[in-house]
Parts: structure tokens; sequence; C-alpha cells
């Protein structure tokens, strides 16, 4: 199993849904009873569900220390997405946000999150290989794409689901309602704030793309290309600390997700 770390999500996540939900519409958050959120990680959609719905959110996650974080604002239940712990028909709605990108067979995962629910099942998904970068250091936007598409080329699940995530859908046997998309945009812009520091601070180092080695080198990329991207990118960060020490720095990311909503038969 692919492991997150609380950070990553803090940071990846941050602001998503805080401009606009509408891409949520269709999972009628206002009128569900019981909500399973799977995959929760630290809970950063079931914070959003507890909010726009009256009924109770319970997460789910197989990474018990992501679940800590989690519990501290839903319900929360330790459990592998391929066998959940709840009887048929628990749940009005059971949803998902970046899980099935990281499994080997969404569709399987699906037909499990369908047994226990009664009404809807839904995944917000992203499509990682159509990210747009934006930046005030140059190099950061090609060393992006560049990395991208290593990490890509080596990962062995589907991290570009996205709007494709309905064909997993109908082959769990679900009926597909709707896919929606929703862009999630994440600015760095002055004053930084400290989730934007740690991520300077990654590039510098080269953290970030350490954690990715293993999946580039399977991808095809030779250990020295690795070694040569490793070392333009820790250059690229040193650029991208001094102009936030001069507070010049901006960058703008925005990551398609994809909202598909399905019924229960
Ligand atoms: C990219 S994170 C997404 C977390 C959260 N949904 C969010 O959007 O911030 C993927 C999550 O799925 C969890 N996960 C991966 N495989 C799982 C499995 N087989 N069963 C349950 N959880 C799993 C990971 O522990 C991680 O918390």
């Amino acid at each position: 199993m692919r492991e997150f770390s609380e950070s990553y999500l803090s940071r990846t996540r941050e602001g998503m849904w805080g401009d606009s939900r509408d891409a949520l519409e269709p999972l009628a958050l206002d009128s569900r009873d019981r909500i399973l959120d799977v995959g929760c990680g630290t809970g950063e959609l079931s914070r959003v569900l507890a909010a726009e719905s009256p009924g109770e959110v319970i997460g789910c996650d197989a990474d018990i220390d992501l679940l800590e974080a989690a519990g501290e604002h839903v319900p929360v239940v330790a459990s592998d997405a391929f066998q959940l712990p709840f009887p048929d028909d628990t749940f009005d709605l059971v949803i998902c946000q970046a899980l099935l990108i990281n499994l080997p067979e969404p569709a399987a995962a699906l037909a499990e999150f369908a047994r226990v629910s009664r009404d809807l099942v839904a995944a917000v998904e992203p499509n990682n290989a159509a990210v747009e970068i934006d930046s005030s250091v140059d190099a950061e936007r090609t060393l992006e794409r560049r990395a991208r598409r290593a990490y890509l080329d080596g990962v062995s699940t589907d991290v570009a689901l996205g709007a494709d995530a309905g064909d997993a859908f109908e082959t769990a046997g679900l009926e597909v309602l709707e896919t929606r998309r929703y862009d999630h945009v994440r600015t760095i812009e002055p004053p930084y704030g400290e989730l934007a520091l740690v991520a300077a601070r990654r590039k510098a180092t080269g953290a970030g793309l350490t954690d990715d080695r293993e999946t580039m080198l399977s991808g095809g990329l030779s250990e020295s290309e690795y070694d040569d991207l490793r070392s333009s990118w820790r250059e690229m960060g040193r650029t991208v600390v001094d102009q936030m020490e001069t507070r010049e720095y901006h960058r703008e990311e925005a990551v398609p997700f994809f909202v598909t909503a399905g019924r229960v038969d």
C-alpha cells in the first residue's frame, strides 16, 4: 500500500473545497443520513462532508497514524477498502477522495463500497497527468513536468484516472449518474505560510524527488538521468528559497479533480 504523511496531505489539500463545492451537488449532502469516507487519510474530505451534511460521517483508512488526525474531526474505523467492516446497506453514501488512483483494482473497491451503500457511491479522483503549474522560477514548470512524466511512467496504478473513473463504476455494477470537474488551485504568494516554506525547503534539499526515486527508476529513468534531474531540481529549489526571501516568489498549481457519482442498483 502506498503511504502518505500527514504533512503531505495537509500541504496538497490546503484550500481544497474552500472556494466552491458545486461539484459535490449531485451527492445531495444536505439530505444524507450516514456517510462513509473510505481512505479518509487525515480527514480532509470528511470535514467538508461533516460541514455539508446533517448526517453522521465516518472516516475509514488502513493507516492508523493518519486516522488519529482524522479522529479529531469525525469518528473513525481502521479498515481495508476491499473489506469494509460493515453489514450490507449501512450507509446512504460511500465516498472516497484520491483513493482509487492508489489502488491496483479500483473496480473491486467500488464493488465493496456498493455492498455497504443503499443509495450512492462517489469518488473524487484527480488526473495527475493534467496538472498545470505556473511559477516565477522559470525552471520550476519544466522540471516539474519532467519529474511528473518520469513518475507516471513508473507508477503501477492509474494516477491519471480522473474523469475515467466512470468505467470502474460500471465494472462494479454501478449506474453512473454524473461526473463533475473541480479544479483545485493552490497559490503560493507572499506572505508565505508554513506549508509553503516547507515545500520550498523540500525542493532545495531534493526530499520530494527522493521519495519517488524508485518509482521513477522503475519507469525507465536511468540512475544518471535521475541524478541530473535531482541536481537541477535542487538548484531550482534554492532559487525558490532565494525568491521567497525577497518576496518575489509566486506559484500557482491547478489539479483537475473529477467527482463521479453512481447509484447502487
Ligand atoms: C492520497 S491519500 C488521500 C487521503 C484523503 N482521502 C484526502 O483526499 O486527503 C490516500 C489514502 O488512502 C489510504 N489507502 C490506500 N490504500 C488503502 C486501502 N487498501 N484501504 C484503506 N485505505 C487505503 C491511504 O492510507 C491514504 O490515507
